[in-house]
């Protein structure tokens, strides 16, 4: 771990990006080695899948980036009535940051200065994001953390001041299978003091098509995103995979309610890695599972809340009823 003071007003905290490489070779090769091949999906979010990620948020068919600036846009005055003040805002998977604005310009309007603590897997994303920030808000002070959620919330208690409201939007929380979900929130709820809160922005259920075609855009960006995943162990693994001998697939299991992303192999072929100093194996038709994306009834929220410690204080819904905010106390 490093300690960067960038200027007086921000200083970046980096993880230990040497465990980063290390734990992607180890997940890689563990996770083209097991019968039903998968790999984990925090190792989409390299520099390039970062980028291709932002590039998703503006697809028409990604509504969940949309609906939920505009529900920000809308009730950011009545969250920010709900928080302590003054407040400290801290941010997971934090990005470009854009959406957070209309958190900030709120916060801003109540507070004459704010401190932020937005923590992501991308360094150049938090750089990108504090300076952009910091040239438009004077009374910003900015610590960004460049880290895995769990390593990084520890951060965030050393580095915020209190009470606190942390967001996590995007509907993240959808990357995490249900209990793990809960788990995971169960840790965030244990660091929390009485007056924080924790601001949630959670994708809805609703017809399979318009979620397939979220997560499968016309464009072809999410396919160039989840394909990137093949692009990086090329890269930083000294991988031999031929992009055009896969495809990108997503497919909706209602039950379950999730979408589940994948990578399918068109042929029958055998990839070179070297640095595992491995061949990995593929037969035409088989799929590596890359990521899953759940989405929740109100129900749901309901209960991943109360398995966590939680209370949903309140819950705001796009007119279509296709996304929430919940702010958990
Ligand atoms: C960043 C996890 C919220 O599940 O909607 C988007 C990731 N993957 N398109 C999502 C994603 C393909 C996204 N999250």
């Amino acid at each position: 771990m490093q300690e960067v003071q960038v200027s007086s007003r921000f200083a970046l905290t980096q993880g230990d990006p040497r465990a980063h490489l290390d734990d992607f070779a180890t997940a890689v090769a563990e996770g083209l080695s097991r019968p039903q091949k998968s790999l984990p999906c925090r190792f989409l979010y390299d520099e390039v899948g970062s980028e291709l990620f932002e590039e998703i948020c503006d697809l028409p068919e990604y509504y969940l980036t949309r609906t939920e600036h505009a529900l920000l846009e809308r009730r950011a005055d009545e969250i920010a009535a709900l928080l302590p003040n003054p407040v400290a805002l801290a941010e997971l998977g934090s990005g470009s940051s854009s959406k957070t604005r209309l958190l900030i310009d709120a916060l801003l309007r109540r507070q004459s200065a704010l401190r932020y603590v937005p923590v992501d897997i991308s360094r150049t994303a938090l750089e990108d994001a504090a300076r952009s920030l910091l040239s438009d808000y004077d009374a910003l002070q900015v610590h960004a953390i460049a880290d895995e959620y769990t390593a990084g919330l520890h951060h965030v208690h050393a580095e915020t001041e209190r009470p606190l409201v942390i967001a996590w939007l995007g509907s993240n929380v959808g990357n995490f299978e249900r209990s793990a979900a809960a788990g995971f929130l169960a840790g965030v709820w244990g660091q929390l003091e009485a007056r924080d809160r924790l601001l949630i922005g959670i994708d809805l259920r609703k017809d399979a098509d318009a979620l397939e075609q979220a997560y499968d855009d016309a464009a072809g960006v999410t396919a160039r995103f989840n394909l990137n995943l093949l692009g990086r162990i090329n890269r930083e693994l000294g991988g031999h995979f031929d992009l055009d001998r896969f495809a990108h697939r997503a497919v909706y299991r209602v039950e379950e309610g999730r979408v589940e992303l994948g990578i399918h192999s068109l042929e029958d072929q055998e990839v070179e890695i070297a640095a595992l100093d491995s061949v990995a194996k593929f037969e035409k038709d088989e799929m590596i599972h890359t990521e899953d994306s759940y989405k929740y009834s109100l129900e749901e929220i309901d209960t991943l809340a109360a398995a966590s410690g939680f209370e949903v204080e309140r819950r705001w819904l796009d007119p279509a009823g296709a996304y929430s905010l919940n702010l958990l106390a």
